[in-house]
């Protein structure tokens, strides 16, 4: 493992102990790697009115744009499941696609073991920005 994608690692499970989720009580944290080299994490974060809730890639997205962060090649996604490697839900998904296909993927199990894919394949065919280009 390179320095960097176990420091990426480290910092997803980190952020997942900081996860607000009083009604799921399912922890989710993300670490995103921006193309400068910093590091930037997320939680999930929800709400008494459910539907309001944020995932925790969401809202590293978010926190990383506010930043001045708009270039990625990274992401790992971590929470409490320890016996398979779990992806980001279709809307993160989609969410990370706003910004490139070329992400890098890491599954992270809570022991701090990895699985690396990629945005492309875990969103084929995905609508995109370029998608909106007129002709
Ligand atoms: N969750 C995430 O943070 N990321 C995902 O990709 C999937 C789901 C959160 C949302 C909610 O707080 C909890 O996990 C259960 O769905």
């Amino acid at each position: 493992m390179s320095d960097r994608v176990g420091e990426l690692v480290s910092k997803c499970l980190q952020a997942r102990d900081m996860a607000y989720c009083p009604y799921s009580r399912f922890p989710v944290g993300a670490a995103i790697l921006t193309a400068e080299g910093a590091i930037i994490t997320g939680c999930n974060v929800e709400n008494a009115s459910y539907g309001l809730t944020v995932c925790a890639e969401r809202t590293a997205i978010q926190r990383a744009v506010v930043e001045g962060y708009r270039q990625f090649t990274a992401i790992a996604v971590t929470c409490d499941i320890k016996d398979r490697f779990v992806g980001p839900c279709g809307a993160c998904r989609q969410v990370l696609m706003e910004f490139g296909s070329d992400w890098i993927v890491y599954l992270t199990k809570p022991d701090g073991s990895y699985k690396e894919t990629s945005l492309s394949e875990l969103l084929p065919f995905a609508f995109s920005p370029a998608d909106l280009e007129m002709n």
